[in-house]
């Protein structure tokens, strides 16, 4: 039998790659797809908090089984900022170039480049809450490269590789990528219910 699990966003491409990795044993449900149409604030200080929040607030209102992710990039020389600010750390929520610049502000000059990316997704399964954590290590490049991705991309470059990770195909990126570590390790635990 298929069984039907939301997936607590309504950015197509997320579900999109779930839906495909998952395959036939699960029907993915968007937020829209149940109807839910509120916002959903992230004040959580941890991606931890914010992919909780998310799945709790669908199975309290719908008690539908969920799951939710929350990532963003952290800095080593920033103290791990932007971190839950990732999305909005120049000020406007979603401006990708006005916190690519912040971060590059921030870093003129300091030779500790370290960073990483990482994602948290909270699974709220029968009411018993569960998480996978996904990371993938890198540098903070001191100028733009590339094309591909969004957000970040074009000043990461992943250890082990000399490009960015917006100068790599959506599927190479997805491989290494901290998104799709948490998302093989749910799809594997999904598997097994
Ligand atoms: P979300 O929780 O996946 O929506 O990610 C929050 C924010 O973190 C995004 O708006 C981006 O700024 C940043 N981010 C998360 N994942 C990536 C990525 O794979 N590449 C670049 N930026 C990312």
């Amino acid at each position: 039998m298929i069984k039907e699990l939301v997936f607590a966003t309504n950015n197509v491409h997320k579900i999109e790659e779930v839906a495909f990795a998952v395959g036939d044993q699960f029907k993915i449900l968007s937020l829209k797809d149940i109807g839910f149409n509120e916002e959903i604030q992230e004040t959580g200080t941890t991606f931890k908090a914010n992919a909780s929040i998310k799945t709790h607030r669908i199975f309290n209102k719908f008690g539908l089984d969920c799951f939710g992710d929350d990532s963003g990039l952290e800095i080593e020389a920033l103290y791990g900022e932007p971190g839950v600010f990732s999305a909005r750390y120049a000020g406007e929520h979603g401006n990708h170039e006005a916190n690519i610049k912040r971060v590059l502000d921030q870093l003129e000059g300091v030779s500790n480049r370290k960073a990483q990316f990482k994602t948290v997704i909270s699974l709220l399964w029968k009411g018993r809450e569960f998480w996978f954590e996904g990371i993938v290590t890198g540098a903070i490049r001191t100028t733009l490269c590339g094309k591909h991705g969004f957000g970040y991309d074009p000043i990461f470059q992943p250890d082990g590789y000399n490009e960015s990770f917006a100068e790599m195909s959506l599927e190479k990126k997805n491989s290494i990528s901290h998104r799709g570590k948490a998302l093989k390790q749910l799809i594997a635990f999904l598997q097994t219910l």
